[in-house]
């Protein structure tokens, strides 16, 4: 951010067009914030159907990523697995002004990312938004889930006050943290739950609620409260288990990420949520099984 115009009328780019990607594209056109989407390769008119039931048709503002237009403030809706990669590829056009916003499920990105881009101020987030993205070109907004962001390092305040307010109105409703961790920790224990289980029997996030399935949530949710603990963020069992029910509730209708990945035979992000909860407890000598047992099972899928 090197002046105050760039600071209170940034340019956006948002990393890919996937489900929660293209959202955030079309908010901007909604908006009428300068962003572009940077791809792979060229792409073609999206169909999109928002949360009234209202369709769109959309051509994104896109850019080979091979080749952006100068940004100000990059956005990553990416896999965790894919987040290193994108910004090596991009390393050659990131200052350490720009901005970096990373927003995907799972823990563990922020040290890489901070370990390669010391100097860049950092945003990390995660959504509960309801996007669904059936095929290349039919996007459906299902559901306005919560999303939670926060700053990993110190930024000035006018930096904080022109870019929360932007971040805030493209994923609303939304809520910024003092401390990212305990939001990104609690998420954690809902994927650590919904998306192993969704994807290893085949079944929608509502189907969850059934009785032969609460042994395995409580104990999921046992050991990440165990490990949170021993991090420093400490949270009951019992609050972890609420939280995991009120998400399958509102989202009892969606097939979880980690199911349709393992559906599409695609990489999973189980190394950066039941996987991190694994090494994390190694590390503190906390025996973790039933997340072990998750991290092998989706292995055995991939
Ligand atoms: O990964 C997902 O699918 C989502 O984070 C969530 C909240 C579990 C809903 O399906």
């Amino acid at each position: 951010m090197q002046n105050n115009s760039q600071v209170t009328c940034p340019k956006l780019a948002i990393v890919g067009s996937g489900a929660i990607g293209g959202l955030i594209g079309f908010k901007c056109r909604q908006l009428g914030y300068d962003y572009q989407h940077l791809v792979k390769s060229q792409q073609s008119p999206i169909h999109l159907t928002d949360i009234s039931g209202e369709s769109h048709s959309l051509t994104p503002k896109i850019s080979l990523i091979s080749k952006p237009q100068p940004f100000d403030l990059l956005i990553l809706p990416v896999k965790a697995y894919q987040v290193l990669a994108v910004l090596k590829q991009l390393h050659s056009y990131i200052h350490p002004q720009h901005l970096i916003v990373l927003l995907h499920n799972g823990m563990g990105t922020i040290e890489q990312v901070k370990e390669m881009l010391p100097n860049n101020p950092l945003i990390a987030a995660t959504t509960s938004y309801g996007a669904f993205k059936p095929d290349t070109n039919t996007l459906i907004e299902t559901g306005l889930g919560q999303t939670h962001l926060g700053w990993i390092n110190d930024v000035d305040e006018t930096v904080r006050h022109a870019i929360e307010p932007i971040l805030s109105a493209l994923l609303p409703p939304s809520h910024w943290h003092q401390d990212i961790s305990l939001a990104l920790w609690k998420k954690l224990a809902v994927n650590a739950v919904i998306n192993p289980l969704t994807a290893i029997y085949n079944i929608k996030n509502g189907e969850l609620t059934n009785a032969k399935y609460q042994e395995t949530i409580h104990k999921i949710c046992d050991e990440v409260s165990s490990v949170m603990g021993a991090t420093g963020y400490s949270v009951s069992k019992a609050e972890l288990v609420t939280n995991v029910r009120q998400v399958i509730s509102a989202t009892a209708n969606n097939y979880s990420s980690m199911h349709q990945d393992i559906k599409h035979n695609r990489p999973s992000e189980i190394d950066f949520i039941n996987g991190y909860v694994t090494a994390k407890a190694t590390t503190l000598q906390i025996e973790v099984p039933y997340n072990q047992r998750m991290l092998e099972q989706i292995k055995l899928l991939e």
